[in-house]
């Protein structure tokens, strides 16, 4: 075979590398513009596995890259004065230079040929090559001569960032520093990479980036200027630029490059070109080398070139997409860093660790249990004003607002049973919340329950508004309480335009099939076209469901529910009012954000003087309505949540969605936390996070992040009601209560717990 790389990066070499190996008589040609010596960048990070795929296909090579690498374990981060260090999270770097060097060299003992200093010719100039390999980089000519065929998607993120290096060392650890300043911050990824040489990445935002003037300079005056910002880590050594190839000042933006397709007829695409991973993975030599790897013994093992780049295409595009994905969360972390400026060392450090998503709490722990020990004691500290002796996860730290104390952080969500006749809760509800509340949750929320019969979603719902509703709810809260550590919170609500409609097992929003009543709304807009179409709310109409709010709320006090809800989500009446998609009034409670949480608010602040002072209120929110730029974005939700904390509301509970039948949701794990982090630290208030948590680590790497306070979990909670006892003995955290009679059970788990994890050697 005859194959044209072009480009001779560590994608391009490594290809040619490993192509030769598979069989010698392949003729592979490497065109390259630059220089040998002459290479871009500083140091390349690589994992040890990454090194052990190395190895597995060129020892030779992987002996000498090994050889050459400085391996570090600490990340430091220097903060406010501060410096965190933790451990056991294994780099090593080595010289970009001397990684191009090893692979060259080895390339031409293989028999490769390596042209130097030439411009490679649009890929249809090599006709006398079976397979033309586009390695050129994430500016790849190569990718732009077919973008009909590849449809690359392009990205240009937000952050302003360079490539530096210095000879100061930062040999013990990697090393990020966040530095403030007059113009805002400004920060730095640093590690060492060979004896005597460090990179030294220098990032801030665009704004900051202009209020410096850094648009206005040139390299050197950058690197005067970024020597000056960085002077009391630098120790009067110089910072460095090696960025000729570049034009103009040398700061970039990143580039996210995703492609539909990574072939086209003989042409394939590599690495960088093919797709790219944000610099604070440090991936991108990685994705490039192992596709490498991947292509060519693809196309040794497979018949023919179609199936070869098949096969490469489909094994290593998840895997790329799995890196991708958490180099999103990476990038999206330094992008939106100044929302983290107000945490504590501590909790910075922690949510810095895990911004890929990647790193769990768990993980934390096998990399640094002393670390982590002491991070988990701040928690607590923090939380309760006591120095604990021991450590315990930060979901079994108590949590307290206003008169009420959680006894742990762990809360069963709201959930609809749609088992109620009349609104009246029965024996089904009372076994459902009684063994919820024996499991082991600090709150238990009700499913949401109407303020009146119309108010239902459907004929099932439960109602707050009638004395048998009160007699019901009673029965289950007195349970709660006499027999549980359980807190028990009501979830008032009102489904607005989406009420009529079937049970949630049958055909969910659809309007019954028989006895429909009549449904209302802000403006006259139907859930969908199958529904029916609502009544626009008159004044009276406000008056009316504002007083069924605080009737519902003053029943639930007399109840000694501890907690109340009041459901502004999911497209129900209040979120209706609240997302312009369905409040379309041309009064005050329509048009501008303030005009339509005013119908919202009134209902809130009748309700706050109805309920007692000692209980909180809580507000469910929809944080984004999933339709673009006509509803409500992230953005709008802290102004939302801004106002509802600025009118009394103690936490926000962040959901997300169910507001519009437009809706283009993108699922994920924890994927509506990211909501609750930016409303709880940029608003700075407290709140619930919700939405396929489901793992201890889940939740204790959101609270101790401080993405949120308390974690919701509504189906682990229908799978299993004792989810948080489970949950305790899987940490082997062994100060739950339990329920008296079922400590025999405790005992036996927590025995077999041990002994799985002796036998399998985990202790
Ligand atoms: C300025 C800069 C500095 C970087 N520094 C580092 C670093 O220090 N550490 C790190 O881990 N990652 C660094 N990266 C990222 C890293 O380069 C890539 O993720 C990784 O090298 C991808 O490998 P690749 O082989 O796909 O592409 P590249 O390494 O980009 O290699 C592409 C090669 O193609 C050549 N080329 C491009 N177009 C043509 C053409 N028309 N004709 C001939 N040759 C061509 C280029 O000269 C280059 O050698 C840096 C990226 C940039 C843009
Ligand atoms: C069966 C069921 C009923 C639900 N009913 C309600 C409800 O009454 N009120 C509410 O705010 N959310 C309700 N939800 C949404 C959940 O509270 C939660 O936000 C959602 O299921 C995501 O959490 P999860 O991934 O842990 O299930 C319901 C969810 C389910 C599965």
């Amino acid at each position: 075979m005859r194959a044209a790389v072009l480009g001779g990066g560590p994608g391009g070499l490594n290809f040619a590398i490993t192509l030769k190996l598979r069989d010698p008589s392949h003729d592979v040609v490497v065109i390259e513009r630059n220089r040998p010596n002459d290479t871009f960048g500083w140091g390349v990070v690589l994992s040890d596995e990454t090194l052990g795929n190395l190895h597995t296909n060129d020892p030779v090579s992987s002996k000498e890259i090994r050889d050459s690498f400085v391996y570090w374990d600490d990340i430091a981060v220097h903060y406010r004065g501060t410096v965190m260090r933790s451990g056991g999270h294994g780099f090593s770097g080595i010289g970009r230079k001397r990684l191009l060097n090893i692979l060259q060299d080895r390339a031409r003992s293989l028999g490769v040929k390596i042209e130097f200093e030439t411009e490679a010719a649009p890929p249809d100039s090599y006709r006398d090559f079976d397979i033309v390999v586009g390695a050129d980089g994430v500016n790849s000519r190569v990718r732009a001569s077919y973008a009909d065929a590849f449809k690359p998607d392009i990205d240009v993120r937000a952050c302003k960032y360079i490539w530096l290096g210095t000879h100061q060392k930062f040999d013990d650890a990697f090393t990020f520093i966040f530095e403030q300043t007059e113009h805002g911050w400004i920060w730095v990824h640093a590690y060492q990479f060979d004896a005597d040489t460090a990179t030294f990445i220098v990032e801030c935002s665009e704004q900051t980036w202009r209020r410096f003037g850094f648009d206005r300079m040139d390299i050197g005056e950058t690197i005067a200027l970024c020597e000056r910002i960085f002077a009391r880590y630098l120790g009067g050594h110089k910072l460095m630029s090696n960025a000729r190839h570049l034009r103009g000042s040398a700061w970039l933006n990143f580039n996210r490059v995703l492609c539909e397709r990574w072939s086209h007829e003989n042409v394939v695409l590599l690495g960088d070109a093919a797709a790219t991973a944000h610099f604070s993975v440090g991936s991108g030599s990685k994705l490039a080398m192992e596709s490498a790897i991947a292509l060519a013994n693809y196309l040794d093992s497979e018949p023919d070139i179609t199936s070869a780049f098949r096969r490469y295409e489909d094994e290593r595009r998840l895997e790329v997409l799995r890196l991708q994905n958490a180099a999103r969360n990476s990038t999206e972390w330094f992008e939106d860093v100044e929302r983290y400026f107000v945490l504590d060392p501590v909790q910075f450090n922690y949510s810095l660790l895990t911004r890929s998503q990647r790193i769990s709490h768990e993980n934390l722990r096998q990399r640094d249990p002393q670390w982590l020990s002491g991070a988990e004691k701040w928690f607590e500290q923090k939380a309760t004003g006591r120095s604990p002796n021991a450590a315990r996860p930060p979901m079994f730290v108590p949590f307290r607002v206003r008169g009420i104390e959680l006894a742990n952080r762990v809360c069963v969500s709201p959930m609809a049973q749609y088992r109620a006749v009349n609104g009246t809760p029965n024996e089904w509800h009372f076994v459902h919340y009684a063994e919820r509340a024996k499991g082991g949750a600090g709150l238990v929320f009700t499913e949401m329950t109407c303020v009146s019969p119309e108010g239902r979603i459907s004929p099932g719902c439960t109602g707050l508004y009638s004395p048998e509703h009160e007699t019901a709810w009673k029965r289950i809260v007195d349970f709660v309480h006499t027999e549980t550590e359980a807190k028990i919170a009501i979830q008032l609500g009102h489904s607005g335009a989406k009420g009529s409609t079937q049970l949630g097992w049958e055909e969910s929003d659809a309007p019954l099939k028989a006895g429909n009543w009549p449904v209302l709304a802000p403006s006259a807009v139907p859930w969908s076209p199958r529904n029916q179409m609502p009544r626009e709310m008159s004044r009276a109409d406000m008056d009316r469901i504002r007083d069924e709010f605080v009737g519902s709320a003053e029943i639930a006090a007399r109840i000694g529910f501890d907690w109340l809800e009041l459901h502004y989500a999911h497209g129900y009446l209040m979120s209706s009012f609240i997302t312009p998609l369905t409040n379309q009034r041309k009064d005050e409670y329509g048009g501008s954000l303030e005009n339509r949480m005013r119908f919202p608010l009134e209902v809130f602040r009748a309700v706050r003087k109805a309920w007692p002072d000692e209980k909180p209120i809580s507000v469910r929110i929809s944080a984004h309505d999933w339709v673009g730029t006509d509803g409500i974005r992230p953005q709008d939700a802290v102004e939302i949540a801004r106002i509802l904390t600025e009118a009394g509301v103690d936490l926000i509970d962040v959901s997300a969605g169910q507001t519009s039948t437009r809706a283009r949701p993108v699922y994920g794990r924890m994927f509506q936390t990211p909501f609750s982090d930016r409303i709880r630290n940029e608003a700075g208030v407290a709140t619930l996070a919700v939405g396929n948590i489901y793992e201890p680590d889940h939740v204790n790497s959101i609270l101790m992040a401080g993405r949120a306070d308390l974690v919701c979990l509504a189906r682990p909670h229908l799978s299993d009601p004792y989810w948080t006892l489970h949950a305790a003995a899987e940490l082997r955290y062994d100060g739950m209560n339990w329920p008296k009679p079922y400590l025999a059970g405790r005992d036996q788990l927590y025995r077999l717990r041990s002994r799985s994890e002796t036998m399998t050697g985990k202790v």
